[in-house]
């Protein structure tokens, strides 16, 4: 109802995978596909994260999603890069997401950074699905824009059908080996127990409404209780990454993942020597539709509520560390806070 959807906060959904397996192209696909549906301006794009509300997936997903089947405000997803080099980043996406899509080129199969992807998920205990992307590519395959993969895959030539089953399996299979039972997903009865993978392609979109559903449908059933926040409260996250901002000094991207953060708040950021206690100066957010991680077109805000991507922008966050908490002071007491960010480091 109503009143239960003002508490229930928006899912971070973390997306995962080998270097080129499609990642970003499925973000794209999905803010694209917003784009056409006429709700370009209900996409907001967060640093480091892009936001789609209930309203816009429904759409996206047709057919598919029942909106009055979910209270969820919509999920918030968080794009991680898939070179080797960035293996910080991809446990940090891991660590914040409540749950995550693991993309897996249908050609390729598991690489190293899927088995690292893999092991995160592990380590962390968050639920996942796959997307085993890039359909499209099977030989002879016939594209069939934006449907549900299984009508797409049912107008396949047998041949064709036979030669994407046999890349799925595989996939299924290296589940398997790292004690995954896994599945197509729409042969999964509990989720909980079984990761469920769903054909995709991010380049015909074939796949994608399938792709939304099973993860608005998990993230329901299972994280409601975690989704539960005092939106008004004082807000806490993550920092994703500390850099200079031009005009504001050094900046923090965060993603806030409980409550809410305001201009002049008191924060506390671990750093590198202490706990680092200031004042936001600024809240900045990427003006509509820019693109994720430029340094360009920021405004200011004078609030973001959980779950977001924001930068901050406080005098004193030289020492700021990736990866570390940030908590807002507001009433409570700033020692008591400090002591937090310090157990939490
Ligand atoms: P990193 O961020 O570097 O880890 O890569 P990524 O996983 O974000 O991959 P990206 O989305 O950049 O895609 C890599 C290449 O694969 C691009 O050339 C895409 O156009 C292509 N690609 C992605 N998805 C598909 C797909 O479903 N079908 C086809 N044919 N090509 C795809
Ligand atoms: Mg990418």
């Amino acid at each position: 109802d109503a009143d239960e959807a003002a508490t229930l906060r928006t899912p971070i959904v973390a997306v995962l995978g080998h270097v080129d397996h499609g990642k970003t192209t499925l973000l794209d696909k999905i803010r694209g596909s917003a784009v056409s549906e006429g709700e370009a301006g209900a996409i907001t794009q967060h640093i480091g994260a892009t936001a789609v509300p209930l309203s816009t997936i429904s759409e996206m997903a047709g057919e598919l999603v029942d909106p009055t089947d979910f209270d969820l405000p919509g999920l918030l997803y968080i794009d991680t890069p898939g070179h080797h080099s960035f293996s910080t980043l991809r446990s940090r996406g891991g660590a914040l997401a409540d749950i995550a899509v693991l993309v897996v080129d249908v050609n390729d199969g598991f690489q190293p950074q899927t088995e690292e992807a893999v092991d995160i998920l592990k380590r962390t205990q968050t639920p996942f699905i796959v997307a085993a992307n890039k359909v499209d590519t099977v030989p002879g395959w016939n594209p069939n824009e934006g449907v549900p993969i299984q009508e797409s895959m049912e107008q396949q030539s047998e041949r064709v059908q036979g030669d994407l089953n046999e890349r799925l399996y595989g996939i299924i299979g290296e589940l398997s080996d790292h004690d995954f039972a896994a599945d197509m997903y729409w042969r999964v009865q509990n989720f909980q127990n079984n990761v469920g993978v769903v054909p995709v392609s991010a380049m015909t979109g074939e796949g994608v409404p399938d792709l939304l559903t099973v993860l608005m449908g998990l993230s329901q059933r299972y994280m409601k209780d975690e989704m539960q926040i005092d939106v008004e409260g004082p807000g806490a996250g993550t920092v994703l990454e500390v850099k200079e901002a031009q005009g504001f000094g050094t900046t923090v991207d965060a993603v806030l993942y409980d409550g809410t953060i305001r201009e002049d708040d008191e924060i506390v950021v671990g750093g590198l020597e202490a706990p680092i206690t200031t004042d936001v100066r600024a809240l900045l957010q990427p003006k509509p539709l820019e693109e994720i991680r430029t340094d360009q077109a920021f405004e200011k805000v004078p609030e973001v509520s959980a779950a977001a991507g924001v930068k901050i922008a406080a005098p004193d966050l030289d020492d700021a560390m990736a990866g570390a908490p940030i908590r807002v002071v507001r009433n409570r007491d700033r020692g008591r806070v400090i002591a937090d960010v310090e157990e939490e480091l």
